[in-house]
This record gives C-alpha cells, sequence and structure tokens, in this order.
C-alpha cells in the first residue's frame, strides 16, 4: 500500500507500529505480531504476554493477546480474573490453541483490527509455536538463568530459534525471566552472547507481585519491570 493512500489516522497508527520493534514503515499494512516461546528452563510466557500487553496498551496500541496454549490457557485465565475483580484488561484476549494459528488471524482480519498481536505460545507443544514463527514479526523467548540449565541454555535458544528457519528468520530474543540473582543473570547474559545468541539487557526479577497480580490485578504492583523490556524492544 503506498503511503498517500493511507489517512492520517491510519498513518499515525502505522508510524507506532513501524517503530515497534523496527519494522519498516512500507511493510506495515497489518498488525505486528510478537510470538512469545520459552525454552527449557523458561518461566514466564504467559506472564510477559499479559505484562507487556498491558505496557503497550497503556501508550495506545489496540492490542490482541492470542492465547494459544493448548495446555494451561493461562492468558484466558488471567483475562476471567480480571473480570471477577471488576475490571477489564485494557487489551483484548482471545483463545486459539490451534496449529492454524495463521489462517485464523488472517481471515479473522484480526491483522487489520488491532495494532499489535501477541501470541502466547505453549511451551509444550512444538506445531504451535512453529505456526506462531510462521506468522509473527519477532520472537521473544523467554528463559530462567538458573545455574543447572546454565550450559544447556544457549544450545537450547539455538534450537528454539531455529524453529524459524524452515520458512523464513524473523527477529529474536531472550527475555531471562524469574530473575533471583543479577550476578546469574549476567552470567546468562555473556554465554549467550558468546554464543550469538541474541538477549535483552533487561531482565525480569523473581518477584512475588508477580504472581500476587494475578489474584489482584496488574495496576495495583505496577508494571514492574516490564516497561524497561518494552522500551528495549521498541528501541533496539
Ligand atoms: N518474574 C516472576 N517472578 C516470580 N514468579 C513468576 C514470575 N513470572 C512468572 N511467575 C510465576 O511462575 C508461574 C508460571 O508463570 P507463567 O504462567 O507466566 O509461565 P508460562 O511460561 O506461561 O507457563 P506455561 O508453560 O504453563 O504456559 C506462575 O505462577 C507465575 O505467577
Ligand atoms: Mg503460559
Amino acid at each position: 500500500m503506498s503511503d498517500h493512500l493511507l489517512d492520517r489516522a491510519t498513518r499515525r497508527r502505522n508510524h507506532k507500529i513501524a517503530r515497534l520493534l523496527g519494522v519498516p514503515l512500507a511493510d506495515v499494512t497489518r498488525a505486528v505480531v510478537l510470538a512469545i516461546g520459552g525454552i527449557k528452563g523458561g518461566i514466564g510466557k504467559s506472564t510477559t504476554a499479559i505484562y507487556l500487553a498491558h505496557v503497550w496498551a497503556g501508550q495506545g496500541l489496540k492490542v490482541l493477546v492470542i492465547c494459544a496454549d493448548p495446555g494451561s490457557g493461562t492468558s484466558r485465565k488471567w483475562n476471567k480474573r480480571a473480570r471477577e475483580l471488576g475490571h477489564a484488561l485494557p487489551f483484548t484476549v482471545k483463545a486459539h490453541p490451534s496449529e492454524d494459528l495463521e489462517d485464523r488471524i488472517l481471515e479473522e482480519e484480526w491483522h487489520l483490527e488491532y495494532d499489535l498481536i501477541i501470541v502466547d505460545t505453549g511451551g509444550d507443544d512444538d506445531r504451535i509455536l512453529r505456526a506462531a514463527y510462521r506468522i509473527a514479526d519477532y520472537m521473544l523467548l523467554t528463559a530462567s538463568p538458573s545455574p543447572v540449565d546454565l550450559d544447556t541454555l544457549a544450545d537450547s535458544a539455538r534450537t528454539a530459534i531455529g524453529q524459524g528457519n524452515e520458512a523464513r528468520t524473523i527477529p529474536a530474543s531472550i527475555l531471562l525471566t524469574g530473575v533471583k540473582s543479577p550476578r546469574m543473570a549476567e552470567d546468562a547474559k555473556a554465554q549467550m552472547r558468546e554464543a550469538g545468541i541474541p538477549v535483552l539487557s533487561n531482565v525480569i526479577t523473581h518477584r512475588t507481585a508477580y504472581q500476587n497480580a494475578y489474584i489482584e490485578g496488574v495496576g495495583r504492583a505496577g508494571l514492574l519491570d516490564y516497561p524497561a523490556v518494552q522500551h528495549e524492544l521498541d528501541n533496539p
């Protein structure tokens, strides 16, 4: 679509999307799709999906979280819990735990309706992760920098990132979550960088606040570590 065909609102929206995750403006005719996956030892895929959706929604983006995890359906639970607390989440959550993710996103025209689609994939089902890869513009992989996993973290990360290579390569990064010791996180980052695996500088610390947020709502505890992660994703 050439730029002059866009009305001003769409152009404003597309500038925002283009800035987000560094997608060239000319390519923006649909929502940016961010897929969240995990690698061994990873926790916090769903927590990350929900928190990042809060951060971007707070910046005025129209966000859809697709709960594509056939196992736990955690994003959906967050949505239900928010309603029980008497407030809706500032974004939409839809469940679609199936491999035909791409068809669904395109057929339902969700890609036109939203600025950003965050796909919360299940850790166990590779088919869902691969399906998310096919439609995603960016892959964020959560991992816990636990010492017992450290020697295999780079290999696991490479395997997870490699999932996308069958069709096309998209930018991907590791986000360290559940970080209990900054030193451990620094060791993990150093090891991954040495192995050529992209890893975000900002990490998610281990806090009970993230667990409480499910009970009390994200609003009470605040967005904690996630705005910094969003900022790093927006400004690579
Ligand atoms: N940074 C954190 N600090 C402490 N607890 C956390 C953190 N992130 C997530 N948790 C907790 O860890 C558990 C798993 O988190 P979450 O559901 O986000 O992981 P997941 O990777 O989506 O898991 P699944 O593979 O089951 O989908 C939850 O109880 C959550 O509250
Ligand atoms: Mg989950």
